[in-house]
């Protein structure tokens, strides 16, 4: 009766919306100014402790870039959990992580756990996702949704901490 605590989870989103940077806090606590945009996508391996068990996240990181779109399927499928982000300062990648949350609810994992994550809340004033249309989005749709600053760190932990319990159907 060994729970299964291995999980692989996918980041989807614009380029440049932060999915690289969310990891890089996530992973080393670190943050950079002039990330590279992602080629492909990249996986890493991320242990969460909940309720004094480890939950092992497999994290695969995809590139935003429109040339990549046609991979994005490899790197969804499979995956029990996504985060889908947008960058609050840019209404572009809002719509495309709507398109997002459609792609994968036709064409992945049934019953996959998703969250919407707003990035960049270190910018508010730079705003124009209000966080009230996000919310009414994500309630209308049945979807968890965050508020994230990979550069100040806000929201990080919390955003994969929740994740992992969803998965863990908590
Ligand atoms: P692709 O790999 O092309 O899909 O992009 P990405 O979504 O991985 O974006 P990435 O993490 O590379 O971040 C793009 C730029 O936004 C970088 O210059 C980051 O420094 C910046 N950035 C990421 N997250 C934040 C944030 O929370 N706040 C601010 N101010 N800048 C951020
Ligand atoms: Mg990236």
């Amino acid at each position: 009766d060994q729970t299964n605590l291995d999980f692989k989870i996918v980041l989807l989103g614009d380029s440049s919306v932060g999915k690289s940077s969310l990891v890089l806090r996530l992973c080393k606590n670190k943050f950079s100014e002039n990330l590279e945009p992602t080629i492909g996508g990249s996986c890493v391996i991320q242990n969460i402790e909940i309720d004094e068990s480890e939950v092992k996240l497999k994290i695969w990181d995809t590139a935003g870039q429109e040339r990549f779109h046609s991979l994005t399927p490899l790197y969804y499928r499979g995956a029990k959990g996504a985060l889908i982000i947008y960058d609050i300062t840019n209404f572009g990648s809002f719509e495309r992580a709507k398109d997002w949350i459609f792609e994968l609810r036709e064409n992945g994992e049934q019953d996959s756990k998703i969250i919407l994550v707003g990035n960049k809340i270190d910018l508010e004033a730079k705003a124009v996702v209000k966080d009230v249309t996000a919310q009414k989005f994500a309630d209308k749709n049945g979807l968890s949704f965050f508020e994230t600053s990979a550069k100040t760190g806000e929201g990080v932990n919390q955003v994969f901490f929740a994740l992992a319990q969803m998965l863990l159907g908590k």
